[in-house]
């Protein structure tokens, strides 16, 4: 369903302020292992480094994603299909939702996201380029189910989930999102999801520490945007960026790194970190071929493809929701 006018997605108090920011916010600071979810990166500022990101020389997921989709178009197509509804979860990119779209003959667009105003702008641009194409926005946060619009209905759907979102999540949440999208579009959906694959070390660390710094600066800005949306003043070059990988689960973690013993407050609560302590910030999980398989397969979605790229470093994966069954 589209939200009904006047009720907003996003809860504010009488100051402005984000309540569901503070409360994750303060949530985590409060924890041992102080920890800010990483959806809140995506502020104005955050999401332009992001965009910067995604042009570094060392970044390589969305050049690989994009080769993927580029170079694969008309077998992708061929497996797709003619006249799906493509549901997005996320507001769509630049470059890889255009390719999808004109690689197959879709019989709508549908885009999700909780961000209404680049929800808005991004439809815009996809109505622009694709003339005669519904394109049925919903504002809306993907990680519930979400009813769809009702011009889609009886259609067959295609799930779009690019660039390894679904590497954000710890495998606990990815298999609740994952169940929850087979909830959303539906019997006979199908799915293309994005999974950045597990490489050499040093190739991992400097996608998410780069020589410009544009990362951690895109890590810096999330205690900057504490400071300025909840009051904080916390003493933001006090703090450094660090990127680690975590072997055990196959990730890369950001941290930002006490630099030296600091204290500060938040919305009128105080905090102490010691030199060395960190605030973890993202996890960006990295798969293999059977880790990505199993997870899919843990929430329902049997792989029916699978590219990379000539790198070797992305994959893209095209799945088939399947009922529960109890037979081995
Ligand atoms: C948008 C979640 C896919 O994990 O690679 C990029 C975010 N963080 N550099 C990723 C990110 C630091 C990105 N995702």
């Amino acid at each position: 369903m589209t939200k009904p006018a006047g009720l907003k997605l996003v809860e504010r108090d009488a100051g402005g302020v984000d309540l569901a920011f503070r409360a994750d916010v303060l949530a985590g600071l409060a924890e041992a292992q102080k920890a800010i979810p990483a959806r809140w990166f995506y502020d104005d500022a955050g999401s332009q480094l992001f965009e910067d990101i995604t042009q570094l020389p060392e970044y390589y997921p969305t050049r690989a994603e994009t080769e993927i989709l580029s170079t694969r178009a008309a077998e992708i197509a061929g497996l797709i299909g003619a006249g799906r509804a493509v549901v997005e979860f996320g507001s769509g990119s630049s470059v890889k939702t255009p390719l999808l779209l004109s690689a197959i003959v879709p019989s709508a667009y549908v885009p999700l996201d909780i961000a209404g105003d680049f929800l808005r702008a991004s439809s815009a641009a996809l109505s622009e380029k694709f003339p005669g194409l519904p394109v049925l926005p919903v504002e809306a946060d993907f990680m519930r189910r979400v009813e769809l619009p009702a011009e889609v209905a009886d259609l067959p759907k295609l799930g779009f989930f690019p660039g390894s979102t679904i590497g954000n999540m710890i495998a606990r949440t990815a298999t609740d999102l994952l169940r929850t999208m087979r909830a959303t579009l539906g019997e006979g959906a199908l799915l293309l999801i994005g999974m950045d694959l597990v490489k050499d070390e040093e190739t991992l660390l400097a996608a998410y520490d780069d020589a410009a710094g544009v990362t951690a600066a895109f890590n810096i800005n999330l205690l900057e945007r504490v400071n300025r949306e909840l009051d904080g003043d916390i003493p933001v070059d006090a703090f450094a960026h660090e990127a680690r990988w975590n072997d055990a689960f196959a990730r890369i973690e950001m941290h930002l790194v006490a630099r030296r013993d600091v204290s500060f407050a938040v919305s009128g609560q105080s905090f102490a970190m010691d030199a060395g302590t960190s605030i973890h910030t993202e996890n960006s999980h990295k798969f293999t071929k059977r880790s990505g398989q199993m997870l899919l397969a843990a929430a329902g979605w049997e792989p029916l493809a699978r590219w990379t790229d000539a790198d070797k470093r992305f994959s893209l994966v095209l799945a088939e929701s399947r009922p529960p069954r109890s037979a081995p």
